[in-house]
This record gives structure tokens, sequence and C-alpha cells, in this order.
């Protein structure tokens, strides 16, 4: 990684207008300027769920693959869309995150450093919180006005689509509920975590890629970036679930062995995991070398993050 590159301050700015633009539509009457009527305790789960919280890794990796694909001069005419584009993948992760933490998965009480959704507003609250924002996620992805090109609005809308559905993070989820207990082997565990995580992840590479033009070469790289970065997430969030703390991650420790669930610490060991984390790191590196794309700082800084992150 280039000496020059420095991660923190790169996204300062850019976690400053995801999160204006999160508060500004996850509301009564987001996000066309529309009083949609919603009523006052949903929006408040809504707005619970996303805001004040979370390390907002997927709208950087829309951001900074934007960047990568789209020449300076030409960022923003197309910024509108890779600005939505990055609301709209974080939206479905934090209704993922809702769902996920309910009783009827994870049963987990303690997310982002606050009791979970379902138990601050109920569990029927949550269900709906978790559905309402999956629906303003396409909503932010078709604005009334012509700030979005429709080609890149339906491209957006498919690619998000297939991540968030039964062949990406929907699907993942069912087979680790479906597997609770049971001794996988690597090729089902990468499965699972390649649907349940690496799904949204190399999504928000390639919304972000589809804001520009990038060449086949370059969507194929960034294809393979997206894939060894969305596995290393989850073997990375296995890893912290055994030697993080509570306090740290913000959500429970230890929940992973309790419920019983595959992983690959249970499946490798600690060493091997941070080992097998570290070889994906270097395919994304690797990746991103062959990408032919002059600006690529962010998005290997990004999977460093993901690999190296301490929660
Ligand atoms: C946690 O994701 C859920 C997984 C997909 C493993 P993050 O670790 O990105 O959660 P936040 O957004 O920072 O809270
Ligand atoms: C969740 O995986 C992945 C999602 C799709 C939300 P985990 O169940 O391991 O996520 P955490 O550890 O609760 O954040
Ligand atoms: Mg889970
Ligand atoms: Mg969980
Ligand atoms: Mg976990």
């Amino acid at each position: 990684m280039s000496a020059l590159f420095d991660l923190n301050t790169w996204s300062h700015t850019r976690l400053a207008e995801v999160e204006a633009a999160l508060g500004a539509w996850v509301t009564a009457d987001a996000p066309q300027g529309v009083d949609h009527g919603a009523p006052a305790e949903l929006v408040d789960a809504m707005r619970y769920a996303v805001l004040d919280g979370g390390k907002r890794l997927r709208p950087l990796l829309v951001l900074a693959a934007h960047e990568a694909v789209c020449p300076l001069r030409e960022r923003a005419a197309t910024y509108t869309a890779a600005l939505r584009a990055a609301c709209a993948v974080e939206l479905i992760h934090a209704y993922s995150l809702v769902h996920d933490d309910m009783p009827c998965m994870d049963n987990d009480v303690l997310r982002r450093g606050k009791p979970t959704v379902h138990v601050q507003f109920g569990e029927a609250s949550a269900l709906l919180a978790g559905d309402a924002l999956q629906a303003l996620a396409f909503e932010l992805l078709t604005p009334l006005d012509d700030s979005v090109a429709p080609a890149t609005q339906a491209r957006l809308c498919g690619l998000l689509a297939r991540a968030a559905g039964s062949a990406g993070m929907a699907g993942g989820q069912a087979i680790d509920l479906a597997s609770v207990g049971m001794p996988l082997s690597e090729s089902q565990l990468r499965e699972m975590h390649e649907l349940k995580t690496g799904a949204l992840l190399q999504g928000s590479v390639l919304m972000g890629a589809c804001c520009g033009a990038p060449g086949p070469a370059a969507l194929a790289a960034l294809e393979n970036y997206g894939a060894a970065i969305g596995l290393a997430f989850q073997v990375v969030d296995d890893i912290l679930d055994v030697t993080a703390d509570s306090a740290t991650l913000g959500k429970t420790a230890g929940k992973d062995a309790d419920n019983d669930k595959p992983t690959y610490v249970s499946l490798m060991g600690l060493d091997a995991s941070q080992a097998y984390a570290q070889a994906l790191l270097s395919q994304a590196c690797t990746a991103l070398d062959a990408s032919g794309l002059p600006d690529t700082q962010a998005l290997r800084a990004l999977a460093d993050m993901v690999v190296n992150r301490a929660c």
C-alpha cells in the first residue's frame, strides 16, 4: 500500500456525507421530499437501526470502487448515483442486522453498542423496520428526478437485489440457520459465508463500479476483489467473535459457540483462520494489480482494514 495514502483522511469526508445522507433519507418524508405519512414509531425504529453506529464499510466500498473506475474529472456527474448506492447498500445491511439479531435467528441483545432493535421496540416493529429499510433501499436507487440515469438505476437495482436475495444474503442466512450444530465441510462453509456476507460486500464494489463505465477487464478484476474481501470479512467476523470482547465489538462476543454455529474458527482453528484471512487479502490485492485501474489505493486500504480490523 502506498505510504502516502491515509484511509482515515480519505474516509473522513466520505463518511460525513454518507451519515448526512442517511440522516436525511431515513425519515418520515424520505427520500423524494414527499411526506409518506409513515408511522412515527416505525420511522424511529428504522433510524435507530441505521444511524449512529457501524463501520459503514459497504458505503465506503461503493465510493472507493466508483472513484477507482472514474477519472477525477468525470466523478461529479455520477457522484449522486454513487452516494445513493452507498446509502442503499447500508440500508440493506442494517435491515439484515435487525433480522439477524431477532429471537428467531441469532437471538442477540446488543448491536452497535446499543440494545438490539427488537429489544428496544419489540419484535413486530423490528420485523417491519427491516422490511421498510429494504424497500427504502430500492427507493433511494430510483429517484424521481433525473439525477441518476435510468440505465444506471436499473443496473444498481439488479445488483442490489441479487446480492440481498435468495442467491445472496437471505439465502446465506437460511443456510446459516439450517446449519446450527452441523459439521460443515470447508466448501459448504465457504458457500454459506460467500452468500450471507460476501454477496453484499461484492455487490457494494460492483454497484460503485457500475456508476462509472469500467471496461470488462477492470470489472472482472473488481469482481474477484469483491469476492476475496467478502469472504475474508466473514472469516474475520468469525475470528473476532472468539478473540474480541463485547465492549470492543459492540455486539455479544462468543455468540457463535453459544449458538453452536459452524464457523471458520470451529472448522480450522484460530491460527489457520487468521492465515486464511491474510491469504484472501493477498488475493484481493492481486486482483487490484490485475485491474489496470490507476487509482485503487482506497480499495487496497479497505481490504487491509477488512482483514486487520479490531472490531
Ligand atoms: C456485521 O457486519 C455482520 C456481518 C455481516 C458479519 P459489520 O461488522 O460490517 O457491522 P457494522 O455495520 O460495523 O455494525
Ligand atoms: C450475519 O452474520 C450476516 C448477516 C447477513 C447479518 P453473523 O450472525 O455472524 O453477524 P453478527 O456476528 O451477528 O454481526
Ligand atoms: Mg447470524
Ligand atoms: Mg448474528
Ligand atoms: Mg458473527
